[in-house]
């Protein structure tokens, strides 16, 4: 069947992609090779918080959207948008194979006139030197025979203010025909195209933008562990900078990066930095300062065992509240959660976790909420659903890495705040 896009990976990205096309009249069609994540969206099911079961099934049943793990229904498609993970490998370098792989089975089928464009993650030159050579490798040339461009997804995901209809959408092609082609068909479904003179500045563009929030939350993750040694409130003073209407913006501390970006994307750039002899010392400073957080936070919960209780880490029960990377959603790719309870059971602590968004987490079930069983409570991620008030209230003692207690946390004496 016909279709005017696929998209190649139906996650965090493809999944509101898909939507958006669909929404602005396009025939979508997501491929995928979870067979259980095909057939969901196939019921109308979704599995993507941003793109709620009930419009996702109009467009089922409305024939705009349809999915398949059968990448024969690229050859029917005008557009194919990938949008697969870019994680690293454990020495820390980018990891292509997924998108290396998916682009192969993308050449098998590829055909004159269609464009391809590259939504994922990753180090300036990827669409040239990694994309281009597969994809020619068909005998069929980019520009000429086929379009071929990168253009960078935004997405926050649990963000309602800013989504993929409304954020401006960067497209840069391998040549002026490839980036005309590719504006054209996002100009038909979001609401504004910013058009780059090339794929790597493109490609560089989504670094700088998750680079400067890991250098910034760095700044202020540092900042807070000054501060704890001054006895100063760090979430005093970053609310009392926000008060500047100009030349500042704000970023709170937390216990370390979370998610798929953040803590992945800016180590592709110094990667490939090293290819030009060149290193990229803010960003391994700031991936220094903000892998240390859960260390921090881990010696914050044992002093405040210490001297809230006069007890040791070591046979304590901690309750940890939130395990998602961010509040409000249940992502829980590399969340500092994991990193910190691995260390309190080190430290001999009996750990439990609540969490209202996931059910089960590093081989654990969510507890029932009863904050006063355990003899120190820590919020790890501060989701909403909690009433923080009644926690300080019915707990014995809480570390607040998120500032979830507020007001009534300052100065409590059964709170201890990052
Ligand atoms: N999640 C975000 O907030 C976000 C924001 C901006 C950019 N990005 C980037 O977008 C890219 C995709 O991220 P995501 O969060 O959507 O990932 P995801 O893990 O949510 O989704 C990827 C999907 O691809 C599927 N998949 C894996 N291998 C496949 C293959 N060979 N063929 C077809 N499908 C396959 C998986 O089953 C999964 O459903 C990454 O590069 C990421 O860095 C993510």
């Amino acid at each position: 069947m016909k279709r005017d896009v696929a998209i190649v990976g139906a996650g965090y990205v493809g999944m509101p992609l898909a939507r958006v096309f669909a929404n602005a009249g396009k025939s979508v069609v997501l491929i995928d090779v979870d067979a259980g994540v095909v057939e969901g969206i196939n019921r109308g099911e979704s599995h993507i918080g941003d793109v709620p079961s009930g419009e996702l099934k109009r467009l089922v049943d409305d024939g705009r959207v349809a999915a398949t793990t059968d990448y024969d229904a690229l050859e029917d498609a005008d557009a194919i948008l990938v949008a697969l993970p870019t994680p690293l490998s454990s020495q820390r370098e980018p990891d292509l194979s997924i998108v290396r792989a998916a682009v192969e089975d993308i050449a098998k089928r590829l055909r004159k006139g269609q464009l391809v464009v590259l939504e994922s993650t990753t180090y300036p030159g990827t669409t040239r030197e990694c994309l281009q050579p597969i994809l020619e490798s068909t005998g069929l040339k980019a520009g000429d025979d086929f379009h071929l461009a990168f253009s960078p997804e935004r997405v926050d995901p649990g963000r309602t203010d800013w989504t993929t209809h409304n954020t401006p959408k960067l497209v840069g092609g391998l040549t002026p025909a490839c980036t005309e082609r590719a504006a054209e068909l996002y100009r038909s479904a979001v609401e504004t195209v910013v058009p780059v003179s090339s794929p790597e500045a493109a490609e560089l563009t989504k670094l700088l933008e998750n680079i400067f929030r890991a250098v910034n939350i760095a700044l202020v993750n540092e900042l807070a562990q000054l501060c704890e040694r001054m006895d100063l409130d760090v979430w005093e003073i970053v609310e009392a900078a926000e008060t500047k209407p100009f030349g500042f913006m704000s970023f709170k501390p937390g216990p370390g990066l979370g998610g798929h970006c953040i803590p992945i994307d800016p180590f592709y750039l110094t990667w490939k930095a090293r290819e030009y002899d060149f290193y990229t010392e803010f960003i391994e400073l700031a991936g220094k300062v903000n892998a240390n957080m859960p260390y921090f936070c881990r010696s914050l919960i044992s002093q405040a065992l210490n001297h809230g209780a006069q007890k040791s880490l070591k046979g304590s029960r901690v309750l940890v509240l939130g395990v998602s990377y961010k509040a409000d959603i249940d992502d829980v790719r590399e969340s500092p959660a994991e990193k910190i309870i691995g260390l309190l059971n080190k430290a001999g602590a009996e750990v439990a976790y609540h969490d209202p968004h996931v059910a089960e987490f590093d081989g654990m079930r969510s507890v029932d909420y009863a904050p006063e069983e355990y003899d120190c409570v820590v919020i790890v991620t501060a989701h909403s659903a909690i009433d923080y008030d009644d926690l300080v209230e019915r707990a014995q003692i809480v570390v607040d890495f998120r500032n979830a207690t507020g007001r009534n946390g300052t100065g409590h004496a059964k709170v201890w705040k990052l």
